[in-house]
């Protein structure tokens, strides 16, 4: 594929490998192809992980590195993301730049609805994204308003603004490069004259296992396809590529027909459009938008529903590559755009020994991914009729994420009608999601065919529909009850969209009322959820009047390296050069989830070309195991294995590709061992826990039972979660050659562990082995011990053949092996006044804890102590259990335990709320900690900020307005409802094991004055080395520039703390200022000898007269315990406080919605650099706007995990974000326990993406009041449009017949 040519051949590292499958746009391109035809340059995106080098033939590709440089001139758009504070930790940056490059080469003006659709294909786990389409809106021609005062409200406008002080900004526009699209790259001239060459030869590759042929004719196409049947053709190589890595399906001949230029003709007759097979679907989609406003409207109707799949379809790097041929030949069960061709009566046109015409119908279909047609069939064309005058076509679909995502159910449906009347003549629905293929609806047409389109009609045909389309319960692919509604939603939504067409084309307003007998024609309208993305505010207090303008400390400095992620020439740990020799690494993981190896057979792996050796347990020279809470967690399993993906032995090879082919030649026996453990209820049933089990109490619960008005109980259940950081897990161990001295190079949240782990692997002294981690693709809490054992094993590899070993996670491997998010299950028993007061609460978390202990105990320790929120609850106990399961190991995630906590108990105060008839920010606000207050575990604080924060929110939001307007909404509207919540956190920083608040740093100054800042801190996209670099200049008194960190090394900072708990600028931000202070001292002499010299200056003196410039820095950190006998301590060193207010729009047909508007308000202190707060706000936002609403992770009944990529595994995209994002740092607060007054912010507002839980939660309880159901309901979380369409209880769900539980196997585990 190109990308490994670009990474391992050409040295461009710059292209990421995200996940290999088109489904995270790290690897984005721009390829450029001459069409001699029309002589002109097309310029397209294209995932280079699917991109066949040997397609490539003719075609000009230009990576990040071809359009600016830090050596040359930096792009616009690399120049814009970077400083719109668009890049954290950088992976996601390249694939963003070259996408939005792509757009600039082809529209230089591009309007927003252009952008979005651009990067919807481009994952970024950082940012939240709005500061890249912020960065990138500066391209678009708008108005320059800053709606400001709400939506096309400017500032500008108003009477008072003369008198109010300007708002700081995050950036600055003026500063940016203009785009000049004469300055850009030329299609070289030498592949114009080639594709102009009269006679183009057939192209034939021949590679280590497969043959790659690339005919010109259609004539030589039909030869080769005739005598190689079995061979595919590959277009777009979006279905043969996945394929081919995560299948193991091997080609020996591929045949790639895109210079057959038949392929790619488009003729219209008087009937319709006849479209290539190998036309691109952006060049479908853009052929059926210049022909719509050509054509009569009447005859457009299959055009238009086609173009509106095709803009959901993949994402644009998919559409430019994926062909019409190949979505259709694919026969994905939920492909986009058969259905729609299907049900309005399209044809293709195949060839092979003859031509023929084959109608796209039920028969072309004939099983999962199989068509009628033979294998020596070529398909040429494709037919797409017009439509008729009273013919109406539509297609919708619903997928687990708006954009770029499968759709769960899609469909195609189509109905004619004679002029004038409202009989139907013909009608056609197909739908895609509900088997093997896709399907048609034949007997619900039958039964609605030559009847009236009415009411009675309809309902028939609901009912026919649902038994036509029955799924058995263990269906493949699941979701059984949503994807059988969804027939119904849309088909009822097809009815709506045709009765506007019928009233707008008969007039007939009678017979519209006698259709609709029971609802008003307005409140039955669905129009499309909105997706505008308006202008936000980001508001941050400014610097104080007296600080010197070369002091950054709280300006919005732009992240230290984003300038170089954005060109590419950021090194993460996959980009350092291959050294001499070196060897790569691959694992072999265990396929069951609980029995004995009976066997290890590797004879076949080391008979592989370029196997080197295979790593197993006995291999490993020192300690086998790493322990923690006195649990031993074996590096490599020896006898015995405890979840599928646990790892048995690894394979050395002299390529990446021959280990892994050598991993799969490696065999495995087993014998089952019995009764494996995978549910928390199994677990609690079996009593499988890590112990020990945590409880904490403060007042008298049983007591203060007896004493409320109301007692309700509840529970809630909340998925787990993957990190999913852009960079897979890396590292590279070099052996240095003498002494047993290591090198290890790995992306690591904690160098000291990995330093650690690998030196008590290889029985050698810690001195031996140095870690260097430059810098992180993000982390999120995932690399900490999982890398660490990783780190091990790769060590022994290199150890073992004395060679430099790397080893690089697969996105598949990584998501299998390194576990998340602890799921949990939360139960509680509630007891309140019928005031709003709760006083007793009594609640209990089982976290679903995987095979081994790793960090579950301490997480379920810092759930406990979160879980009075912002609440008062003056007699509350809550007991915490990490159940051992055979599921991988869980581990560290950004809020350790602390957003599985605070969901629970949010949901009980909901609950109260709901009980009582009451708002719930009423009854939050009436339970809220005031004045001096004391935790549950005896701890001090004032909640005065905490409860600024909530006001704040509530005003900046307009809460009470918009409460009113919303239930305005929600009465005109029975389809659609909107919901809004107001959520609060009180979170704490710091490590409660006090030793790991300590952090240590070394500062050099050099003789030419520039300064080298070593720390302990580990920079993953947070901003810790911006941040640092702005304490050590306002410290030196030096401009940042002169500042310089170079990586995180155990060599230079010794013994250090892991970059966690929000607490890392905190701690390294000290210890870097007390070694610049005490340099800054020595410096004092020489400044009092010659006060009018300069820092260069002082420091060659200092040199010269023998002073040391060099100095260590160190912080003891707060000393922090918690005692769980006494149940009280000082866990915290402070709390960072926030309010969020969240309101969606939600479709309670489909269950898909819309975050309308997000107004976050957060205490951070004095910020340090406003810019990087805001985006880590935003970040974690976003994150838990995943959590809580569209990550699901799911495992067979057999404990493999199902979702290992980004095609089965949604985490939020562009579309995901809200229209409106607004953040807001609360000004004038201090924080004397922190660095320059400043707080961490790393994890406290991942938390607040609940609040779009519980506006869901709020939209759903307004639907289902509409169908008579009041009071109390539970939504567990992610509140997936799965669940909050069954939740929403219509008509149509409530059809949907139960499945007896017991009566089936589930197709997956509910954990
Ligand atoms: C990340 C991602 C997201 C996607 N999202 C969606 C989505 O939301 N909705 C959706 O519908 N699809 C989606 N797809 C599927 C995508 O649309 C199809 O894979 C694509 O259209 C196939 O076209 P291709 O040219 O890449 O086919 P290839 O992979 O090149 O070929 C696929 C198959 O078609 C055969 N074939 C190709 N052309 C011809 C021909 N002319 N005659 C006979 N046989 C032929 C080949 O032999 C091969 O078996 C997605 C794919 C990816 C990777
Ligand atoms: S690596 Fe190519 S799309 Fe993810
Ligand atoms: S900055 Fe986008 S993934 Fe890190």
């Amino acid at each position: 594929m190109l990308l490994s040519f670009l990474r391992e051949k050409l040295r461009l590292t710059g292209t990421k490998y995200g996940c290999g499958g088109g489904g995270c746009g790290a690897c984005t391109v721009m390829v450029s192809r001459y069409q001699p035809a029309t002589k002109t340059i097309i310029h397209y995106s294209a995932n280079a992980c699917l991109l066949p080098l040997c397609q490539l033939h003719g075609a000009a590709v230009i990576t990040v590195e071809g359009i600016g440089s830090t050596k040359t001139r930096i792009h616009p758009v690399q120049e814009r993301i970077a400083k719109a504070h668009g890049s954290q930790c950088g992976f996601c940056t390249p694939g963003m730049v070259m996408s939005m490059y792509a757009l600039l080469r082809n529209k230089p003006q591009p309007t927003m609805e252009d952008i979005t659709q651009a990067l919807a294909g481009n994952l970024c786990r950082c940012t939240g994204y709005r500061p890249i389409v912020d960065g990138c809106r500066t391209f678009c021609q708008e108005t320059n308003c800053c709606q400001a005062n709400g939506v096309g409200n400017c500032c500008l406008n108003g009477a008072n603004n003369a008198d109010e002080p300007e708002h700081p900004q995050l950036f600055d526009k003026d500063d940016f490069l203009p785009l000049d699209p004469t300055q850009e790259l030329i299609f070289p001239p030498e592949l114009i004259l080639m594709a102009e060459m009269a006679n183009p030869q057939t192209l034939t590759f021949c590679g280590e296992r497969m043959t790659w042929v690339s005919p010109t004719s259609l004539e030589e196409l039909v030869q080769l396809k005739t005598s190689n049947p079995k061979a595919p053709l590959v277009m777009g190589n979006t279905n043969i590529g996945p394929d081919m890595r995560f299948k193991g399906v091997q080609h020996p001949l591929i045949i790639s027909p895109t210079r057959v230029t038949e392929l790619f003709e488009v003729t219209q007759t008087p009937q319709g459009v006849c479209l290539g097979a190998g036309c691109s679907l952006s060049e479908v989609r853009s052929l059926l938008e210049k022909l719509v406003p050509q054509l009569p409207e009447e005859k457009t109707e299959l055009f238009k529903a086609l173009i509106q799949q095709l803009g959901n379809l993949g994402s644009q790097q998919i559409r430019n590559v994926a062909s019409l041929g190949g979505n259709i030949m694919s026969a994905y069960p939920n492909s986009d755009l058969n259905p729609i061709l299907a049900a309005g009566n399209s044809k293709v046109s195949v060839i092979s020994r003859g031509r023929r015409e084959v109608p796209l119908n039920q028969d072309f279909f004939v099983s999962f991914g199989k068509t009628i047609l033979k294998p020596e069939e070529i398909l040429v064309s494709v037919f797409i009729p017009f439509s008729r005058k009273g013919e109406f076509v539509r297609a919708f679909r619903q997928a687990p994420r708006k954009e770029s995502s499968f759709a769960t159910v899609t469909t195609g449906m189509r109905v004619f009608f004679s002029e004038g009347s409202r009989v139907v003549q013909d009608i056609s629905i197909y739908y895609g999601g509900m088997g093997p293929t896709t399907v048609s609806a034949a007997k619900t047409c039958a039964a609605i065919v030559a009847r009236p389109w009415d009411d009675e009609t309809l309902s028939r045909a609901y009912d026919i529909l649902l038994d036509e389309l029955a799924l058995p319960p263990s269906a493949p692919g699941g979701k059984v009850e949503f994807r059988r509604s969804l027939t119904l939603s849309f088909l009822f939504k097809f009815n709506l969209e045709v009765l506007q067409k019928l009233r707008e084309m008969v007039g007939l307003i009678i017979f519209l009322q006698n259709v609709i007998t029971d609802e008003l024609p307005e409140k039955m309208q669905i129009k499309p959820l909105p997706r505008e993305i308006q202008r936000s505010l980001q508001e941050f207090q400014h610097v104080s009047k007296g600080q010197s303008n070369q002091d950054p400390v709280g300006r919005p400095i732009m992240h230290r390296s984003a300038i170089s992620q954005a060109t590419g020439e950021a090194v993460y740990c996959d980009d350092i050069p291959k050294t001499d020799g070196e060897l790569f690494l691959a694992l072999v993981t265990s396929s069951r989830a609980h029995a004995k190896i009976t066997g290890l057979d590797v004879s076949e792996a080391l008979q592989l070309p370029g196997v080197v050796d295979v790593i197993t347990s006995k291999d490993i020279p020192g300690k086998k195991v790493r322990s923690m809470f006195g649990y031993h967690e074996e590096l490599l399993a020896e006898s015995k294995v405890s979840c599928i993906g646990q790892m048995v032995c690894a394979v050395v090879a002299d390529t990446r590709a021959h280990a892994k082919r050598g991993a799969a030649a490696v065999k495995i026996s087993y014998e089952d061992l019995p009764d494996p453990v995978f549910t928390i209820e199994e677990a609690v049933e079996k009593s499988s826990f890590f112990e020990p089990l945590r409880m904490i109490e403060r007042g008298n619960v049983t007591e203060a039972f007896k004493s409320v008005d109301q007692v309700y109980e509840g529970e809630m259940r909340m998925g787990g979660q993957e990190h999913f950081y852009m960079e897979t897990q890396s590292m590279l161990v070099v052996p240095v050659g003498e002494e047993t001295e290591f090198n290890v190079y790995v992306s690591t949240q904690w160098p000291t562990l990995t330093q650690d782990a690998v030196a008590e692997t290889l029985d050698i002294p810690s001195n031996r082995v140095t870690c260097h981690v430059k810098r992180i693709g993000g982390a999120f809490g995932g690399k900490v011990t999982k890398t660490s054992i990783l780190a091990s094993i790769t060590s022994v590899a290199a150890w073992k053949t004395n060679h430099a070993v790397r080893c690089v996670l697969e996105r598949g491997e990584d998501m299998l092996i390194t576990g998340g998010r602890h799921p949990i299950l939360g139960k509680y028993k509630v007891g309140f006044m019928n005031d709003g007061r709760i006083v007793a609460a009594d609640i209990q978390y089982f976290t679903n804890a995987g095979n081994t202990v790793d960090e579950s105990v301490l997480v379920v320790e810092k759930i406990l102590l979160h879980m009075d929120n912002t609440y008062n609850i003056p007699n509350l106990r809550g007991r915490a259990a990490a159940c051992r399961t055979n599921l991988p190991s869980n581990t560290a995630f950004r809020g350790f335990g602390v957003p599985q906590s605070i969901m629970v108990v949010e949901n009980m105060v909901n609950d109260v709320a709901v009980v009582l008839g009451r708002p719930p920010d009423q009854v939050r606000e009436i339970n809220m900690y005031k004045g001096l207050s004391v935790t549950h575990y005896k701890f001090e604080f004032s909640p005065e900020n905490m409860l600024r924060c909530w006001e704040e929110c509530k005003a900046k939001s307009d809460y009470s307005a918009r409460r009113r307007a919303i239930d305005q909404f929600n009465q005109q509207s029975r389809w659609k409802k909107r919901g809004m919540s107001l959520i609060p956190i009180k979170y704490g920083i710091a490590f409660a094991e006090s030793f790991l608040n300590q952090a240590a740093a070394l500062v050099h100054i050099y003789k030419d004055g520039s300064v080298l800042v070593n720390h302990g801190g580990t920079e993953m996209g947070q901003g810790i080395h911006t941040k640092i670099q702005q304490v050590a200049s306002r410290e030196l008194h030096i401009p940042p520039s002169k500042i310089y960190i170079s990586e995180t090394s155990t060599n230079t900072v010794p013994n250090t703390c892991p970059s966690a708990a929000s607490f890392g600028t905190d701690a390294n931000g000290m210890a870097v200022k007390n070694a610049c202070q005490t340099l800054y001292q020595r410096l004092e002499p020489l400044r009092q000898k010659d006060p009018k010299g300069s820092w260069e200056s002082w420091v060659r003196a200092a040199f010269f007269e023998k002073i040391s410039l060099s100095a260590t820095g160190f912080h003891r950190g707060p000393d922090l315990y918690m005692d769980w006998d006494k149940m009280e301590g000082q866990p915290y060193a402070y709390y960072t406080f926030g309010a969020c207010c969240c309101e969606v729009e939600l479709d309670c047909l489909t269950g898909d919605y819309r975050t309308v508007k997000t107004d976050i308000v957060v205490d951070i202190g004095r910020s340090l650099n406003p810019s990087v707060d805001i985006g880590q706000i935003e970040g974690a936002f976003m994150q838990g706007l995943g959590l809580y609403t569209l990550e699901e992770l799911k495992f067979s009944p057999s404990g493999l995990l199902y979702t290992r990529g980004p095609s089965q595994y949604k985490i939020p995209a562009v579309c995901d974000m809200p229209l409106q994002f607004n953040v807001y740092l609360l000004s004038d607060s201090h924080n004397p326990h922190a660095i320059y007054s400043s707080k961490g912010i790393g994890e406290p507002v991942l938390f607040l993406g609940s609040s779009v839980f519980f506006a869901i939660k709020d939209a759903v309880a307004a639907a289902r009041s509409e169908s008579g159901l009041v009071g109390p309901f539970s939504l567990d979380s992610p509140a997936t449009p799965e669940r909050a369409c069954l939740a929403c209880a219509s008509r149509f769900t409530q059809k949907i017949p139960d499945s007896k539980p017991g009566s089936f196997k589930p197709r997956a585990l509910n954990i």
